[in-house]
């Protein structure tokens, strides 16, 4: 059975789906598939549901959203969340110079990652970025001597892993002590000491992110204890910290999930960190998934039906590359026909899969579907994580993506040409 999770901006009247105002039919007729289809609606509902928890009592703002980009960076999307007064978080010089492009505020940027590039480092500084979350003793290191360089003070945060369970695929688990991230808890006061004593370091936050599709509120809980006892002992020995930064990481319902709801999850950990003896510090979100996930859908047409007594196929033309959750993490994601099938016929199960050369290219798995070849379906919930890891595999060419508007349509991204895919390619001398 096909568990649907409750959307905004997609809904389905007489068996016909529709993005807001318009038949996703008609956008497969005119863009084609595969096809990334966005509400605007539903990105802005998301945004606004924690944007809105980000005050106190007196009206006071009291937290800022920055949006984790890597969720899904077209431009489009950063452009609609900019306009709303989002942040950003960014992990790679490529999302910074996203950033820069639509204009965004560098003092609501920052900049996160494992791996920052000493070119990368020199880029943000020039940008001028709110803060780094430094995620090594090392990085600290580099980022002072960088930052000495070019004669300018570089604004940090520590990354703390926290050493808590998320409770969520191993894979996108973020705060346990054998992930890669955040420093290790026992190191963060000394470092903190030691960054004190960098020329060119401002100490200005404190950040943790324990993992992403979490979907209950106690590992964020036990994480921000966690947290508030180094601040309490950074307080105690004089070091300023200005912000708070809890990652993001808030799951979505795909169809079987009940996460929080994202306003009183918001204000949940607003009030836990103010009643905690923190009301001034500034708290950060860096929400993805729970902005962009349920505000997108893959459409797709089916190549072919392949029907045994073991088993049934129905081969779509969107495959791994466009979608890589359900192979990489197992990910379930609804699948549904946006119209009534062309023909009569009965519910049959199949495995959705791809064209990619890949027993790994499936889609969805043992869904029942009344359907034939050259029906579209749409997989559902795949705002997030979708076109932002898609890939090239078997030189095909990625999706275009159409962002609605009530009733209009925006092309924000081009289908990919095949020259494209190689044009960058050269063969050797004869
Ligand atoms: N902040 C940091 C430091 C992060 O590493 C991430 C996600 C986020 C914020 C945003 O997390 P979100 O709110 O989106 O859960 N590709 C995987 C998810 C990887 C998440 C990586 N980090 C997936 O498709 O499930």
């Amino acid at each position: 059975m096909t568990n649907i999770p409750a959307l905004i901006g997609f809904t389905e009247k007489n068996q016909n789906w529709y993005v807001e105002d318009i038949l996703l039919s008609d956008l497969a007729k005119q863009f084609g598939t595969p096809l990334y289809v966005y509400s605007k609606h539903a990105l802005v509902s998301a945004f606004k549901a924690y944007d809105s928890a980000c005050f106190d009592s007196n009206g006071q703002r009291k937290a800022r959203i920055h949006y984790a980009m890597k969720a899904n960076s077209n431009l489009a999307i950063l452009g609609c969340l900019n306009q709303l007064g989002a942040g950003f978080d960014l992990v790679s010089g490529g999302e910074l110079a996203r950033a820069l492009k639509i204009g965004a505020d560098p003092k609501m940027l920052v900049f996160a990652g494992v791996g920052k590039s000493s070119n990368e480092i020199r880029e943000a500084l020039k940008a001028k970025v709110r803060c780094f979350n430094v995620e090594s003793i090392a990085e600290l290191h580099r980022i002072n001597q960088i930052a000495h360089e070019m004669g300018l003070r570089a604004p940090i945060s520590l990354r703390v892993n926290p050493d808590v369970d998320a409770k969520t695929h191993a894979y996108i688990s973020t705060g346990l002590r054998d992930n890669k991230f955040g420093i290790a808890y026992y190191d963060v006061l000394k470092t903190y000491r030691q960054a004190a004593l960098l020329s060119n370091i401002d100490i200005v936050g404190i950040d943790c992110h324990i993992g992403s599709q979490i979907t209950t509120i106690e590992p964020y809980l036990d994480a921000i204890d966690k947290v508030l006892d180094l601040l309490k002992q950074l307080k105690k020995e004089g070091v300023r910290i200005h912000h708070l930064d809890l990652g993001g990481g808030l799951g979505i319902n795909y169809g079987n999930e009940s996460p929080p709801d994202i306003h009183a999850f918001t204000k949940s950990l607003l009030n836990h960190v103010h009643n905690s003896g923190f009301a001034d510090l500034e708290i950060l979100f860096e929400p993805g998934r729970s902005i962009v996930g349920n505000a997108g859908i893959l459409l797709t047409q089916i190549e072919y039906l392949k029907t045994s007594p073991d088993k049934n196929f129905c081969i779509v033309d969107a495959a791994m590359n466009d979608l890589m959750r359900p192979t990489l993490y197992d990910a379930y994601h609804a699948i549904v026909p946006v119209q009534a099938s062309s023909k009569n016929t009965h519910t049959e199960k199949y495995d959705v899969v791809g064209p990619v050369c890949e027993s790994g290219d499936w889609l969805g798995k043992d869904r029942s579907l009344a359907v034939n070849q050259g029906d579209l379906l749409a997989i559902l919930s795949a705002g997030a994580y979708g076109f932002s890891m898609a890939s090239n595999y078997n030189t095909r060419a990625r999706p275009a993506e159409i962002m609605v508007d009530g009733k209009q349509a925006y092309l924000i991204r081009e289908r990919e040409q095949i020259q494209d895919l190689f044009s960058k390619e050269k063969t050797l001398p004869n």
